[in-house]
């Protein structure tokens, strides 16, 4: 699942290098002036869109970025897209703190000094459509082991920026949504090497579209507990209330563990569609990543949705 090439370390470079400008326009802009174009600019390791082991193929870049769910800027895909690539994260930080030893402010740049690895990971929203993205990030265990959890942390804690400025629906009053929205792991699946911490997809910094700066990524759950554009990271005793499942407790869960068996009240999640395709898949307990299940041993997999 993790690809280290030489090469890859090469585009890791131009990544960090560009990826601390501010817009994909500063990026671009930049990358010509380097005398590099378009797709060039980032090669991809990837020989075939199918050789990686997901078993599947990549989705075509201009799916996964235009097909998005961010409803901090409409609840409408396309929409939302166009929307979010205008965000401007110059300035932006995050905060990483509660039970732990130490606390720590960290902006873009400090980010990117984490070691940078892409991960091709199947990625499935509870909505039954699923995508397979080449992404870019570090593993979330290495910044909670730099913060150091307190033995009484249990739980992480994750929210997005609140800056109605930036996210036009957060003030939107015809929105149900209590924002800022508001994610959570347990302390063990916030360890877990399969969680990461995104800055980049297909060799390329984040666009706005799928949560730049950074977003979380766990593959075995349903997308929504992949939060976008992360401003703080808490460490806490207790499981958070998060924003779906305080909207509609029936329906999304703290867990949201992908599963073909327990079908969400209003569809069934036996199967998916593909980005890019019409033809629909059988959906994979835990997404097909068998090694999250020891963390679920001897759970209500119905209970704990
Ligand atoms: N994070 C924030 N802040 N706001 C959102 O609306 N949508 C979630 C998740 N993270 C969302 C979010 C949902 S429902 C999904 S399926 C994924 O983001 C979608 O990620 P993508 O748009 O990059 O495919």
């Amino acid at each position: 699942m993790q690809i280290t090439s030489e090469e890859f370390f090469k585009a890791r470079r131009e990544f960090i290098k560009l990826g601390a400008m501010a817009s994909l326009a500063a990026i671009n802009a930049k990358a010509s002036e380097l005398g590099l174009s378009g797709d060039d600019a980032f090669f991809t390791v990837l020989k075939s869109k199918a050789e990686n082991e997901t078993g599947r193929a990549i989705t075509d870049f201009d799916d996964a970025t235009s097909y998005v769910n961010f409803y901090e800027f409409s609840t409408n895909k396309a929409i939302a897209a166009k929307k979010a690539n205008a965000l401007d994260i110059s300035g932006w930080s995050v905060e990483v703190g509660g039970l732990c030893e130490r606390p720590m402010r960290l902006n873009y740049d400090d980010l990117l000094k984490f070691k940078l690895q892409k991960r091709i990971y199947r990625f499935r929203c509870v909505e039954a459509w699923s995508m397979v993205v080449p992404w870019v990030g570090f593993e979330l265990a290495r910044l909670l082991e730099l913060v150091r959890p307190a033995s009484e942390a249990k739980y992480v804690k994750f929210t997005t920026l609140y800056d109605p400025q930036k996210f036009p629906d957060q003030a939107s009053s015809f929105g149900a949504i209590p924002y800022p929205y508001v994610e959570g792991l347990r302390l063990d699946e916030a360890m877990h090497p399969l969680t990461l911490l995104a800055v980049g997809m297909y060799d390329k910094p984040l666009l706005g579209a799928n949560g730049a700066p950074v977003r979380l990524v766990v593959p075995w759950k349903y997308g929504f507990k992949s939060i976008k554009s992360i401003s703080k990271i808490e460490l806490i005793d207790k499981q958070p209330p998060t924003t779906w499942q305080t909207l509609a407790p029936d329906e999304y869960g703290f867990y949201a563990n992908v599963n073909p068996d327990v079908a969400h009240p209003r569809w069934s999640q036996a199967k998916e569609r593909m980005l890019g395709s019409f033809s629909r898949v059988n959906t994979l307990l835990f997404n097909g990543y068998d090694e999250v299940a020891p963390l679920y041993a001897g759970m209500d997999l119905r209970a704990f949705y």
